[in-house]
């Protein structure tokens, strides 16, 4: 394992990791993974060579040789993707690819085929690992874990005014029930499923706006890293 720090934060949709380890990643001047980039860009390659969300092999065999590139983003701009020449940036914000990516990522040998790919992120001076089993699996030893979490209500709430804003359009119960049924099956898959490592400490942010987790969470990496925000 290496020496390079990783700060692991996973948690549910919603729950604001997207935007917070975009600002811990400016503010500290590190590495930022999206690993649910990954799963959304599979899902996109799905539907372009029309395979079944099953399709463990065909999927495996993408995995293994993603033609993608990740362009780090400005502050407060979301990351841009490009699959195979193509800008996807938009396209994998949607709800329903977030609902096919889940599907993708049951699938056990899709999981481990990627395993590689992540932990290639971890180059200094350090990374902001944004996903569902960051602190459990793939950065098992980051030194900071941090697993936010908000009630259903609001983080479909949240999710709704964030694609609004994007652009896209949305329909709040319909969000809801697509974002519950894929919480239920993020966490009960055999493989890796969501859940706080044990060692991470759990962050409710029901009650809390963007700045207020944001602090917390500054506070809590000068506790844990000292020397990071140094660097
Ligand atoms: O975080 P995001 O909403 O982009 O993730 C899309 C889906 O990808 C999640 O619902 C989850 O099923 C899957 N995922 C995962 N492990 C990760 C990141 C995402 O299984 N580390």
């Amino acid at each position: 394992m290496s020496d390079i720090p990783v700060i692991a934060v996973d948690g549910p949709s919603g729950t604001g990791k997207g935007t917070i380890c975009s600002h811990l990643a400016t503010w500290l001047g590190w590495h930022l993974l999206d690993s649910g980039a990954l799963y959304r860009i599979l899902a996109i390659a799905a539907e372009k060579y029309e395979l079944e969300l099953n399709n463990e092999s065909a999927i495996v065999e993408i995995a293994g040789s993603l033609d993608v590139e990740f362009q780090q983003p400005q502050p407060g701009k979301d990351i841009t993707v490009i699959f195979e020449g193509d800008d996807i940036s938009q396209k994998i914000r949607t709800e329903e690819c977030g609902n096919s990516a889940s599907q993708i990522a049951v699938l056990p040998q899709v999981r481990t085929a990627l395993l590689d790919r992540q932990r290639q992120f971890q180059q200094a001076p350090g990374l902001v690992a944004d996903g569902r089993d960051m602190g459990t699996v793939v950065f098992s030893d980051a030194p900071l874990k941090i697993y936010l979490i908000a009630s259903a209500e609001e983080r479909a709430k949240r999710r709704y005014k964030q694609l609004k804003q994007k652009g896209f359009n949305v329909n709040l119960p319909r969000l809801a029930a697509e974002i519950a049924e894929r919480d239920t099956r993020d966490s009960q898959r055999t493989i890796s499923p969501l859940k706080p490592a044990d060692d991470a400490i759990v962050v409710d942010t029901t009650t809390l706006d963007i700045s207020e987790v944001i602090k917390k969470i500054e506070n809590l990496v000068q506790e844990t890293l000292p020397d990071a925000y140094s660097t």
